[in-house]
C-alpha cells in the first residue's frame, strides 16, 4: 500500500509506469533512512545519466506532499512518511483492502478424501486443513471455490472387509467405535491371510459380487460407508470443515468405460503383461495402468473419469488435488494421460502435495494397526489447553468450550504454519502453547484486543472506518504504532501470496508476525489513557488488528475467541 501510493505519484514524473516503479521500490533495512526507497539504476540506464544525479533531480522536482518527505541519498530516492497522515487515511478507508485476483474462476479442490472403513489418521488431517485453508483463502481473493471429498469407497479392500466381518465381526464392539472395530478386522485379515491364503480368494469373490451388484455384498458395503461417514463427520464438525460435495470413487463406476473407450479409439492403450496401460516412456515415467489383467479398473482410471467430470460437469477452471507428496507420481501420470487424450485443460490440473506428518519420528500406517486416531489427538490437545487455562485464568466462563477451540485450533495452526512440503514432526506440547509461534498465541493476542476494546467501552470503534472522527493520529506516531500500521497494510499481500502459491503457511506466518508486532505496541503504549483523541487513535489500531486477526484465523479454520 505504501509502495502503491509512491509509485502512483512517481509515475507522473518519470518515464516508468507505476507498475514498473512498484516492482523497483524497496523497504530500506534501516528505517531511519526512510520508509520506502526508489533505486534510480533502472532510470539511469534509460536516461544515460548517473543514478545519483537522477535521484537529486527527482528530489528537487517532485511536488511537496502532506504524506511524505523526500530526500536523495546517493543513487536512492528516499521517502519518509508523515505517519499520522498515512494512518489516518488507512483507518478512514477501514483498513487494508483485499486484492481481487481470482476473477471468479472456479477452482475445484479435492481434499481430505479418507478411505472408508479405515481410520481418519492425522495424516489425513493435513489434506483436510490445508485444503480447507486454500478453499477459504482462494475464495477470499475472488475465486469461486468448490470442495469435494473424494472418499475411497471402492476397491478390492471391500472384499477383504466383508470376508473379515463375516468371520470375526462383532456387532457389539462395532457399536462402540465402528472405525476402530473395522481397523482391527482389517489388520486381522492381513495377519491371518499370511498362513491362510484361501482368505484372499474369498475376498476376491466378495469384491466380484460387489462389483456385479449382489445385494448382500452391497448391504455390507453400505454399512461400512454409513458407519465411517458418521465418524468422519464428527471429526469434520470438530474441525469446522464442511464439504460442497461428497463424491467417492464409486460415483465414477459407470463413468470409466467411456474413458477406456476414448483411450482405445485414440490408440493410447497398450498391452503389458495382460494389463492395459498408457506408456509414458518419453517422459521417463512408468506406464499408467488403466485396466489390470483381471479386467478390473483401478485408482488412475477412476481419477481420469473424475477429472473429466469435474471439468465438464462441475465446470471447474482449475482442478486442485490436495494429496500427500507420496502420490506425486500418480498425479504426474494422470495429468500426462489427460494431455495425451487431447484435453488442453490438463495444464490447469495441479497436485498440491504436502509432506508426511510424523509422530515420534515414525510414519503412521493403517496396515500394521499402529495408527494415531485424530480424535484422540484432538482430545489430548483440548485437555492440555484446559490445563493451561485452569492455571492462567481459572475464573474464565465456559472453560471447556474455550479449551476445545484452543486445542483444536492449536493442532490446525501447528499444521499450517510449516511450508506444506515440510515434514511435520508433531508434538502436542509444542503446538498447544500460549507462547511462541502457535495458534493459541495468535488467539491469545486476539483475546487481548477484545479485552482492550471492552475496557474502552463506548469509545471503542464500532467498525472499521468508524474510528477516525475523534482520533488525533499524532498520538499514533511512535515506532511500535507505525510498525503495527505497516504490518496491517501487508495483510492483502500475504493473502494473495498464500493463495497464489497454494501455501497457507504464508498466511499463518503473517498472523504470527502481526500478533508479535501488536504485542510490542501493546507493551510500549498506554492505550486506555482517558484522553479521547489519543485513545481513539490507538484504539483504531487495536480495532484494525482485531479485525485482521479474526479474519485471518477464520480463513485458516481456527476460531477467534473473545476471552481465553
Ligand atoms: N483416498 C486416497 C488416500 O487416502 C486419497 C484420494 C485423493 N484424491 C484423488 N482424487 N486421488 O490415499
Amino acid at each position: 500500500m505504501l509502495k502503491e501510493m509512491i509509485a502512483a505519484s512517481l509515475a507522473e514524473h518519470c518515464s516508468l509506469s507505476s507498475q514498473q516503479i512498484e516492482e523497483l521500490l524497496e523497504f530500506p533495512p534501516n528505517e531511519q533512512l526512510g520508509d520506502v526507497a526508489f533505486p534510480c539504476f533502472a532510470l539511469s540506464k534509460l536516461m544515460k545519466q548517473s543514478p545519483a544525479l537522477i535521484a537529486g533531480q527527482l528530489a528537487a522536482s517532485l511536488p511537496e506532499s502532506s504524506r511524505w518527505t523526500i530526500s536523495a541519498a546517493g543513487p536512492y530516492l528516499n521517502f519518509k512518511f508523515n505517519r499520522a497522515a498515512v494512518i489516518e487515511q488507512f483507518a478512514r478507508n477501514g483498513g487494508a483492502q483485499i486484492q481481487e485476483i481470482g476473477g471468479g474462476k472456479r477452482v475445484i479442490i479435492d481434499m481430505s478424501s479418507p478411505n472408508i472403513a479405515k481410520p481418519f489418521g492425522i495424516g489425513h488431517l493435513r489434506s483436510t486443513m490445508i485444503g480447507n485453508a486454500l478453499y477459504n483463502l482462494l475464495h477470499k481473493v475472488g475465486y469461486d471455490t468448490v470442495n469435494v471429498n473424494h472418499l475411497g469407497d471402492w476397491g478390492t479392500q471391500f472384499g477383504k472387509m466383508i470376508t473379515a466381518y463375516l468371520k470375526w465381526g462383532d456387532p457389539a464392539s462395532k457399536a462402540g467405535d465402528p472405525i476402530k472395530a473395522y481397523l482391527e478386522l482389517y489388520v486381522r485379515f492381513h495377519e491371518e491371510a499370511e498362513h491362510q491364503p484361501e482368505l484372499e480368494s474369498e475376498a476376491r469373490e466378495w469384491f466380484v459380487k460387489l462389483e456385479s451388484g449382489d445385494p448382500e455384498a452391497n448391504r455390507y458395503w453400505r454399512m461400512f460407508i454409513e458407519d465411517s461417514l458418521a465418524a468422519f463427520n464428527k471429526l469434520y464438525d470438530r474441525l469446522g470443515v464442511a464439504f460442497d460435495h461428497y463424491l467417492g470413487e464409486s460415483f465414477y463406476n459407470d463413468k470409466m468405460d467411456a474413458v477406456v473407450d476414448q483411450l482405445t479409439r485414440q490408440g493410447l492403450l497398450q498391452e503389458s503383461d495382460g494389463a492395459l496401460v498408457v506408456r509414458l516412456d518419453e517422459e521417463g515415467l512408468p506406464p499408467c495402468i488403466i485396466k489390470k489383467s483381471d479386467g478390473s479398473s483401478i485408482y488412475a482410471t477412476r481419477d481420469l473419469a473424475t477429472a473429466i467430470y469435474r471439468h465438464d460437469q462441475m465446470l471447474g477452471n482449475e482442478l486442485l488435488y490436495v494429496v500427500g507428496a507420496e502420490q506425486s507420481l500418480h498425479f504426474r501420470q494422470l495429468f500426462l494421460v489427460l494431455e495425451r487424450m487431447g484435453f488442453d485443460w490438463a495444464k490447469d490440473c495441479k497436485h498440491i502435495p504436502f509432506g508426511l506428518m510424523l509422530m515420534d519420528g515414525q510414519k503412521m500406517s493403517t496396515r500394521r494397526g499402529k495408527v494415531v486416531f485424530l480424535e484422540d489427538v484432538l482430545d489430548e490437545a483440548a485437555a492440555h489447553a484446559l490445563r493451561i487455562i485452569e492455571d492462567k485464568n481459572p475464573a474464565l466462563a465456559g472453560k471447556a468450550e474455550v479449551a476445545e477451540a484452543v486445542g483444536v485450533g492449536a493442532v490446525i495452526f501447528g499444521d499450517l504454519l510449516h511450508s506444506r512440503l515440510h515434514e511435520v514432526n508433531f508434538s502436542l506440547e509444542d503446538v498447544v502453547n500460549f507462547e511462541g509461534e502457535t495458534g493459541p498465541y495468535v488467539q491469545y493476542t486476539y483475546a487481548r484486543t477484545q479485552s482492550l476494546l471492552r475496557k474502552a467501552g463506548s469509545s471503542a470503534p464500532a467498525e472499521p472506518g468508524g474510528y477516525a472522527d475523534a482520533a488525533d493520529y499524532r498520538y499514533a506516531e511512535s515506532d511500535p504504532s507505525w510498525q503495527l500500521t505497516k504490518a496491517l497494510m501487508r495483510y492483502p499481500d500475504a493473502l494473495a501470496q498464500a493463495a497464489q502459491r497454494y501455501e497457507p503457511s504464508v498466511a499463518a506466518r503473517y498472523l504470527i508476525e502481526l500478533a508479535q508486532t501488536f504485542n510490542r505496541f501493546y507493551h510500549h503504549e498506554k492505550i486506555i489513557t482517558g484522553n479521547p483523541a489519543e485513545q481513539a487513535a490507538k484504539l483504531a489500531l487495536v480495532g484494525m488488528t482485531a479485525d485482521t486477526l479474526e479474519d485471518g484465523l477464520k480463513l485458516l479454520g481456527v476460531k477467534a475467541l473473545k476471552e481465553m
